[in-house]
């Protein structure tokens, strides 16, 4: 049984679970399927047993080691973030209840998702939606929330506003086109040809090709300029903002804390989006998905076991909505 050190002591003393390990950061061959001890909730947390895990870009970024600096070299480590399942322990002080079905994101940096149980803090969790299965829960977390952040909370995205979403197909995609929707706003959907049908089924008003059309070249200006899959510059799509409109990118890089903190006294913002998982924002996810409002679309599901193919897929670039993981 391998011994897991960031969880430190708070480690059940016989029982045990499977959960998938790194040793080394690397390629999809890191990941190994092992038997360690089973965390134990402390003050504020539950223990989840996780029946699906979303699997997200971010976890194959730790896993390579390009978060080093946030995620340290002390191995094994247990990576993932997203995760539902049902509470079958609960610490001192929290708030969720022994048997509840729940669903959430864990914001530590390397995550510990990817294991058949969990001790999560409850406030980064909320009871799962009641209308889809917990499959379909676990793809919601951390893209969900990172389209609200952005768009709501960075944006500041309103009724009868534009917003151009750069990346719409993808897990973060998906949800940011109809979260849009939600909020009032009109959208331009930007993918390749392939996905056209899916982001205009989801609500995109319009629909740019990417692979036909050099989004620079744009003659018009947006509100607001999501750019999820983050391979534009603020400098270079500021002209296709309007007065005082936001960009907001998802890939932290020197480049775009230089433009934050330029544009901090500008008209034209520029915006890097940080997931965090909050209670509130998740329960205001349940609350649109039960009202019918907000679709869940997973593309693919593995078995936990095959978890390095579910990695490679991602590696791909090519999803179309999320990817999730079956524990049983
Ligand atoms: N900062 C944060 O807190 C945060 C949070 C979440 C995600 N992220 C980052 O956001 C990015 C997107 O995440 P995700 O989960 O949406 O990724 P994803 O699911 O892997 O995105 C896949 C999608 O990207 C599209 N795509 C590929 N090449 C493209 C291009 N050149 N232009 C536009 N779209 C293209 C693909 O559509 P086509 O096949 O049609 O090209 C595919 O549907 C990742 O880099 C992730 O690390 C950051």
């Amino acid at each position: 049984m391998s011994a897991l050190p960031q969880y430190g002591k708070h480690l059940h003393p016989s029982a045990t679970m499977r959960a998938v390990l790194i040793d080394r950061y690397g390629g999809p061959e890191v990941l190994r399927l092992a038997t360690v001890p089973r965390p134990v909730p402390t003050r504020g947390q539950v223990l989840v047993r996780t029946r699906f895990i979303g699997v997200n870009p971010k976890d194959v970024i730790v896993r390579k080691g390009k978060f080093q600096i946030a995620t340290g070299k002390k191995f094994p480590l247990i990576v993932g973030h997203d995760i539902a399942g049902e509470v079958v322990e609960v610490g001192l002080g929290a708030d969720l209840a022994k048997g509840d079905q729940v669903y959430g994101m864990i914001n530590d940096f390397a995550g510990r998702a990817y294991a058949e149980y969990a001790a999560v803090d409850c406030q980064q969790l909320a009871k799962a939606p009641a209308s889809i299965e917990l499959a379909a829960a676990a793809a919601v977390p951390l893209a969900a929330q990172t389209a609200l952040q952005a768009l709501r909370d960075d944006a500041q995205l309103k009724a009868g506003q534009t917003v151009l979403i750069n990346g719409a197909s993808g897990g973060v995609g998906v949800f940011a086109i109809q979260i849009a929707k939600i909020l009032g706003a009109q959208v331009t959907a930007v993918c390749s040809h392939r996905n056209i049908d899916l982001v205009t089924e989801l609500g995109a008003d319009r629909v740019i090709d990417y692979t036909k059309t050099e989004l620079v070249e744009l003659d018009e200006q947006f509100d607001a300029i999501f750019d999820v899959f983050g391979n534009y510059r603020f400098d270079k799509l500021k002209k296709l903002l309007s007065a005082r409109g936001t960009y907001v990118n998802t890939i932290p890089s020197a480049r775009i804390f230089k433009d934050v903190a330029r544009s901090f006294v500008r008209r034209k913002r520029a915006k890097l989006v940080i997931v965090k998982s909050r209670r509130d924002q998740l329960d205001w996810l349940r609350q649109q998905i039960d009202a019918g409002r907000l679709r869940v679309v997973v593309d693919r599901s593995f078995p936990l076991a095959n978890i390095a193919e579910a990695h490679r897929y991602m590696e791909t670039k090519r999803a179309r909505g999320k990817v999730v993981l079956a524990v049983d």
